[in-house]
């Protein structure tokens, strides 16, 4: 049978495919085909939003033009005729127009590395295209399916709420607040409209904000003007505005592209079958019902496909064929919606977003009894996957799916929705009861039936229902436990008719509570159902142990909290009834745990100090201009590695890694691959010139020769004509090991929470992969056996023994072992790894494009592989989709293997890694475990805090130990900077910290934002909090008590000069109003028995320098040209942080010519050779200090024909000077004076300075569900004289939202053998457009000039990560309120909380009577009778904690 051809649009032209692959992707499509490369590859699975476009076609059934947003990588081409694409390339470009989206996203600074950037315009765009007026949650609705690594969201959203129906103005929030904060100061708007603060009394002084006139010679100069000079204050300009909404241009639909007139011709047109059959599947799209039971019966075996969002995944992530797919896509009965007498009844193929819009239209006409099940539906989605999925995925796609995890299905079994399934000849309606799924993935259809439609139903009069949810992430995650509930009253009664608790996550299908609801017909709703149910339910959910998905405490106290809070939503309700008193009653302290987390408006306000009047408006430094590449980025046109156009001939190469923690290499087979079509060659450790020796340390390999040590170790690379041919060349190597003994962990038990030690994916619930969890408790660990890199590294002050002895006699548990431990952190870049290298044909060269940190490393580290000297290779960065660390070393064992690949073929050669891939590969943050003791008097030594009554700490002494992977990389470096920062901002007269690296069959990990900075900061706020609680003083009261004082030495005996932190500190507990707020969140948690609310103010101190000396140093090089226009290298790479902008701002000052006469290309070794890796936040200052210097060469050089033309103009000196034969080329170089630190004698200088921070955040924790929000966080940070305020206050708000993610969210899990499971976006929880704070409060310390880098400013990249863990702190706060309650107001109780507080950590942490039944007491068969013991006098079961 002949294929026939396909027919869509790309940005309104006709595109005709003669040949289409139902295996190839509308991403793959777009990229590689039409060159259309701003749509981007983040995740491939559907999770991040990157490759967002919007679709747009003609709906026959509705009769209109409808857009939507999907997923490319997701979208198979064959699914796309008649439809047409829009792309971020069609709605506006930098050449002609930008769209007021692009236009808005840039100028508000919400494109950093600007890899999401155009997937999240596009879910903008599409939103305006549908609404062109929309609302503040349609706007935050629309991004629930993108995600950003750089920004911490706030700037998008503040971008695009300006297109708003109500845009609420920020600067009346601003001065609403500013009113608030600073009374006693008046504020008021100066000549341009900006808020300005004026001194009123002697008493607010504190809050005067200080500036100086003039510009900045960085301290350098005698400059009566300079921003050092303190002596001639002079009120600041605070401003609010990091952009100005009047310039944006205004949104004017009618100018948007129109949809093709060509399909909207073909509307009248019959639609006819479709046949498209690529290389090794075949695509039939069915017009009529009748076509498709007729091609079901001749291909049973064949897969339905509509969304693509399950069976996408299945082919690409696991593998899977299916020859044979059928599309129902356009069967009218099977998109059908009707309105019925006894609910509405959905074809199967229609998208959840109709489902959604039918059931709030729904919801909005009829009475409210009738909507009970459709509420419970729309719960369900509100936080099911994102826009861009729900636009494409069924209804019908979901139910057969049978995913164990779904959740829809145990709301639709609990409401006793009905299904309809034919085939040729039959037709049959049954509800969906706990029959319809009978094993993992197996529901009643035969092979040769479909389902037809659902009718979900209208509740009745006496009929309630509800549906929980409990994932990692609020937003667009797989639920732990799901659920659906409903009960139906006798008419006018409390008395149970039906009772129906149907729950997802508990077993290996979607299951119904029968024997538990069965006993409850007839019984009246009030506590001794309560009791009866959850005796009944904590036996019938029960989990073993080692039950498939761990969590097993936490999934089985969800199925009782969910039904505590449907019980109470009953009750509730019922009480507006007003029914008899049979009936329990509701205690107002529990109303509260009856309501779901909501998004609530957001309130954002960014203060920073404006630029000294006078000074010129050329001068950009100080001014928040935006990130210089983000109209491209916004745009998509800014090249990233892989937008790099396919040369001709080029190949592309894919690993092939271990699947093996610790093995002996048997055999490797490559028949299978070899039979690949395109398949051109496998390569080896055989195949490599030079060294197979790589690493920092030479402890690595290109490709694992005889062994190998972790699972993604790199044994070998495939290389073929096209990326998929690569891939399944590579699943076809196969290699045969040998197994050795496995170290995963630093303490096996402890180190990893064993029972959480699995994700709880659906996939985890195959039966066979329970075998694999028994293996568990054979794990081995690297202390218990010894294994470690090196020895311990350790920094020792003062007398520890005397510092003990001294110690008050304060209460403490002596008894309570301290330890804790810090996960680890994947570092998620939006964009993977990827290297292009073209071999150049003579001598040896080769030249390579990398997205990397460190084109230096990759360029030796490729010249020692290839046996050549480094000049013979060109390392060219243009920019990354984000790095954090990840980018630093880890990406050479991919290079190596690209560089490689293009020696042996003489082709160009590409790879980027998948998502999963370069999870499973890279490694990321150190985990860390310390041990430590809160001590009290006795002058007992050995990993321990000691203290006085007023909780002055005297002595402190912590083991630390890394997890360091299977070599040594950056480990050693992480350690010394985790035991640097053990003290965090505490002066600690006696101590000692040391610190050992794990050595362990884990991928190596390396770098991460913070670099080990956050761990040790982390575990020294978690002892300072227990020594609070065990001395019963507030914590703010016991941390500011022991903060460093001016000039005070640290434990690494380095002086602290220019100490702001105490003015951080004040100022943060001022604005953020704590004292008040404080008596808020007691009087709260008084009011509230099952919601808590904690809040907590922690203080950073980073150092700043790397803390090996010879890496602080950088070279730049500029050329200016004879038109006058400068080109600025410097040895820095941009990774979206926003140094090529600050770069350009230090040249246009140092030059005093205009930023637009200034132009960065990208960063190469031919350029600037042996530059630093682009790291430890360093880099402004190093190579601004660089490029400062290279402009002052060049300045004089002009200078004698600036004298002679003093008139003249930029371009007329620098004509001159060309014309007289004056190199107008010059370099720069800067090194950081005065370091050199010695762990030996404890002396020398370890940082040139110190960047400091004070964050205060609230949450509220939902103690039933461990569910937690966070509400307010107020950061003030000291970042000196700010370049970039625009690009500061983005560095401290994203990072403080990675911080956040590190310390309550994003959780590695692992197999027991050492195999990654969270390998992409799916599983591993970074934070989202709803995990930020709902108030968001940064401000820039004012007035703080530093003096030792360059134009007074400070490192701000890695810094404010920390803060972050202000969100744990409140967390655990709140977690004491919710235990004290337990336990007869104990506010002394010491717990052990581990990062991160997840939902699972939470809900285990805040104890009662439910945790207990189902941890302390649990003994199958018996646990109902010891946990269900009244409580005394209480007559009845006690549910309060
Ligand atoms: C990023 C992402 C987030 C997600 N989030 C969630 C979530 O929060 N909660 C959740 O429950 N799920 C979630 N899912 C799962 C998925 O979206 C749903 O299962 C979806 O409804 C599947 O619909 P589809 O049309 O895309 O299915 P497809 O992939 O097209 O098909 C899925 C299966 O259903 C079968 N099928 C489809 N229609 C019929 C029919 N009429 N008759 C017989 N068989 C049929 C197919 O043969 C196939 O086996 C998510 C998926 C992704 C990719
Ligand atoms: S690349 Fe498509 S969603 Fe991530
Ligand atoms: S700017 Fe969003 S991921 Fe970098």
């Amino acid at each position: 049978m002949t294929a026939d051809e396909l027919v869509f649009f790309v940005n309104g032209k006709k595109v005709v495919e003669k040949n289409a692959d139902p295996e190839t992707t509308l991403l793959a499509y777009l990229r590689r085909k039409l060159g259309l490369r701003g749509t981007k590859l983040g995740c491939g699975e559907g999770g991040c939003g990157a490759c967002t476009v919007m679709l747009s076609k003609y709906d026959r059934l509705q009769d209109k033009i409808v857009h939507f947003s999907a997923n490319a990588c997701l979208a198979p081409i064959c699914s796309l005729h008649h439809i047409a694409v829009t792309t971020v390339e069609g709605i506006g470009s930098t050449k002609t127009r930008l769209h007021p989206v692009q236009e808005r996203i840039a100028k508000s600074h919400g494109s950093q590395c600007g890899f999401c950037t155009p997937g999240i315009v596009m879910s903008m765009y599409t939103l305006l295209r549908n609404q062109p007026e929309p609302t503040v949650e349609e706007i935050e609705d629309a991004f629930q399916g993108n995600l950003c690594r750089c920004t911490g969201y706030r700037p998008i959203l503040q971008g695009f709420r300006t297109f708003a129906k109500v845009c609420g103005g920020p600067r009346t929030a601003v001065a609403l607040l500013l009113r608030q904060q600073h009374s006693g100061i008046t504020v008021g708007r100066d000549a341009k409209g900006l808020y300005v603060t004026e001194k009123k009394d002697k008493m607010a002084s504190d809050q005067v904000l200080l500036l100086q006139d003039g510009g900045c010679c960085g301290g350098n100069e005698n400059n009566p003007n300079c921003c050092m000079n303190q002596n001639n204050h002079k009120q600041v300009t605070l401003s609010p505005s990091l952009f100005n909404p009047e310039e944006f241009m205004p949104l004017d639909p009618t100018q948007e592209p129109i949809f093709p007139p060509e399909l909207l011709r073909l509307k009248d047109i019959p639609q006819k079958q479709l046949r498209f059959e690529g290389e090794r599947v075949t695509w039939i799209q069915a017009s009529t019902l009748k076509e498709l039971l007729d091609l079901k019966a001749q291909h049973p075996e064949a897969k339905l496909v509509v969304g693509n969002t399950e069976i996408g995944i299945e082919m690409k992530f696991k593998n899977q064929l299916f020859p044979v797919i059928i599309c129902p896509a356009w069967i009218p009965e099977l998109n059908s919606v009707e309105h019925g007498p006894e609910g509405i009844s959905f074809g199967a193929a229609c998208r959840l977003s109709c489902v959604e819009k039918t059931l709030l239209d729904a919801v909005a006409k009829l009475p409210a009894h009738k909507v009970e099940v459709f509420r419970g539906v729309l719960e369900q989605l509100r936080w099911f996957a994102g826009k861009q999925v729900k636009s494409v995925a069924s209804i019908g796609g979901n139910i057969i799916t049978a995913s164990p995890i779904s959740d829809l299905n145990p709301v639709f079994m609990a409401s006793g929705t009905k299904l309809t399934i034919v085939s040729r000849g039959t037709r049959r309606t049954i509800p969906m009861d706990h029959t319809f799924f009978h094993g993992y993935r197996k529901t009643l259809l035969g092979p040769e039936e479909i389902l037809l439609s659902i009718e979900i139903p209208y509740s009745r009069k006496g009929e309630f229902f509800s549906a929980f949810k409990q994932a990692s992430r609020r937003e667009d995650d797989i639920a732990k436990v799901t659920c659906g509930m409903r009960v139906l009253f006798q008419p006018g009664t409390t008395q149970v008719k039906e009772l129906a608790l149907c729950y997802g996550g508990m077993a290996d299908r979607t299951i119904s509570a029968l024997k538990t609801t069965r006993k409850q017909l007839s019984k009246f709703w009030n506590e001794k159902l309560l009791q009866d149910v959850c005796t009944g339910l904590a036996e019938e959910m029960s989990l073993s142990p080692d039950a498939p998905g761990g969590m097993v405490e936490f999934r089985r106290t969800l199925t009782l909290s969910f039904f505590f809070k449907f019980y109470l939503t009953v009750l509730q309700n019922l009480g507006k009834e007003d029914l008899d008193d049979t009936c329990g009653k509701l205690d107002p302290t529990y109303a509260s745990a009856t309501l779901l987390f909501h998004k609530d408006p957001p309130a954002n306000v960014q203060l920073f100090q404006e630029v000294p009047k006078g000074q010129s408006e050329e001068d950009m430094v100080g001014r928040p201009l935006p990130h210089l590449a983000a109209a491209m980025q916004a745009s998509g046109e800014a090249v990233y590695c892989d937008d790099i156009p396919c040369y001709e001939n080029e190949l592309f190469l894919r690993l092939v890694t271990s699947t093996q923690a610790h093995a002996k290499i048997k055999s490797i087979d490559i028949s299978e691959a070899q039979k690949v079509p395109g398949f051109v060659c496998f390569l080896s450790a055989d195949d490599i010139p030079g060294s197979n020796k790589t690493g920092l340390f030479n402890d690595e390999t290109v490709f694992a020769k005889d062994k190998v040590t972790c699972v993604g170790h790199v044994v070998g690379a495939v290389v073929a004509d096209t990326p998929e041919h690569a891939q399944r060349a590579a699943h076809g190597v196969k290699v045969s090991y040998e197994d050795l003994p496995v170290i995963i962990t630093i303490e096996g038990e402890r180190g990893y929470n064993s029972k959480s030690f699995l994700p709880q994916s659906e996939t985890t619930f195959h039966p066979l992969k329970a075998k694999a969890l028994k293996l568990l408790f054979n794990l081995q660990d690297a202390i218990k056996n010894n294994s470690f890199y090196g020895s311990e590294l350790k920094i020792e002050k003062g007398d520890l023994k005397k510092g003990f002895s001294e110690a008050d006699n304060v209460v403490s548990d002596w008894t309570h072992l301290s330890e804790l431990y810090v996960g680890g952190q994947e570092h998620f870049y939006l964009e993977t790894h990827c290297t292009v290298a073209v071999p150049k044909g003579e001598a040896g060269e080769m030249e390579l494009f990398v997205s990397t940190q460190n084109a230096m490393k990759a360029q030796s580290s490729v010249a020692n592989m290839l046996g050549v000297p480094v000049n013979r290779i060109l390392v060219r960065v243009k920019r990354m989709g984000g790095g954090f660390g990840g980018k630093e070393t880890r990406g050479i064992v991919m290079t190596v293997a690209v560089a490689l690949a293009a020696y042996k073929t003489g082709h160009p050669v590409r790879c980027m890694l998948d998502r999963d891939e370069d999870m499973l590969i890279t490694g990321g943050r150190h985990p860390f475990l310390a041990r430590y003791k809160v001590l009290d008097v006795g002058g007992c030594s050995g990993q321990a805090v000691g203290f006085m009554k007023t909780g002055k700490i005297v002595a402190l002494e912590v083991d630390h130990y890394s997890n360091a992977g299977n070599s040594l990389d950056l480990s050693h470096s992480v350690m010394e900077r985790a035991l640097f920062h053990m003290d965090n901002s505490y002066k600690i007269p006696n101590i000692r910290g040391t610190g050992r690296l794990c050595k362990t069959n884990l991928p190596s990990n390396t770098a991460f934002r913070g670099f080990g900075g956050p761990q040790g900061l982390f575990i020294a706020e978690y002892w300072m909090s227990e020594v609070a609680v065990t001395c019963g003083l507030p914590a703010e009261e016991v941390r500011r008590k022991n903060l460093y004082r001016e000039g005070d030495l640290t434990h690494f005996n380095q002086r602290l000069e220019g100490f702001n932190l105490p003015r951080c500190w004040d100022e943060c507990l001022k604005s953020s109003q704590y004292d008040a707020r404080k008596k808020e969140v007691d009087k709260f948690n008084r009011e509230n028995c099952w919601k808590k609310r904690g809040l907590c103010i922690i203080p950073t101190k980073f150092g700043i320098s790397f803390t090996v000396p010879f890496l602080n140093q950088g070279g730049a090089l500029i050329h200016v040209y004879t038109d006058g226009s400068v080109l600025v290298n410097h040895g820095g790479t941009e990774m979206g942080q926003g140094l090529h902008t600050k770069m350009v701002q230090v040249a246009s000052r140092a030059l005093k010519i205009p930023t637009s006469k200034i132009y960065i290309s990208e960063t190469s070794t031919n350029t600037v050779p042996n530059s630093s890796p682009t790291a430890a936040s360093v880099s402004t200052d190093v190579y601004g200090q660089a490029v400062y210097e290279a402009c002052q060469t060049i300045l004089k050089r002009l200078e004698p024909f600036r004298r002679e033309n003093p008139g003249g103009s930029w371009e007329d000196w620098v004509m001159a000077a060309y014309l007289s034969r004056v190199s107008l080329s010059a370099t720069g170089f800067y090194k950081t004076p005065n370091l050199g630190y010695s762990f030996e004698t404890n002396s020398g200088n370890a940082f040139h300075y110190f960047t400091y921070g004070v964050a205060c955040s609230e949450v509220e924790i939902d103690c039933l569900t461990g569910d937690h929000k966070n509400l307010r966080t107020d950061i003030v940070m000291d970042v000196g004289s700010s370049l970039n305020p625009a690009i500061d206050i983005g560095q401290v708000e994203g990072a403080f939202v990675q911080g956040l993610g590190l310390f309550t969210l994003e959780e590695l899990h692992y197999s027991p053998e050492g195999s990654l499971h969270t390998r992409g976006p799916s599983t591993y929880k970074i934070p989202a457009f709803g995990s930020i704070p709902t108030e968001f409060r940064v401000s820039l310390l004012r007035d703080c000039p530093n003096k030792k880098a360059i134009y007074a400013s400070k490192a701000v990249g890695e810094p404010p990560l920390f803060l972050g863990a202000s969100i744990f702190f409140a967390i655990k706060d709140a977690i004491r309120a919710a235990r004290a309650q337990h336990t007869d107001n104990n506010t002394k109780e010491l717990f052990r909380l581990d990062s991160p507080a997840t939902p699972e950590k939470i809900r285990n942490a805040c104890v009662d009577k439910f945790t207990t039944l189902n941890i302390l007491d649990w003994v199958p068969g018996t646990a109902c009778s010891i946990a269900l013991k009244p409580a005394e006098g209480s007559g009845g079961l006690d549910m309060r904690p």
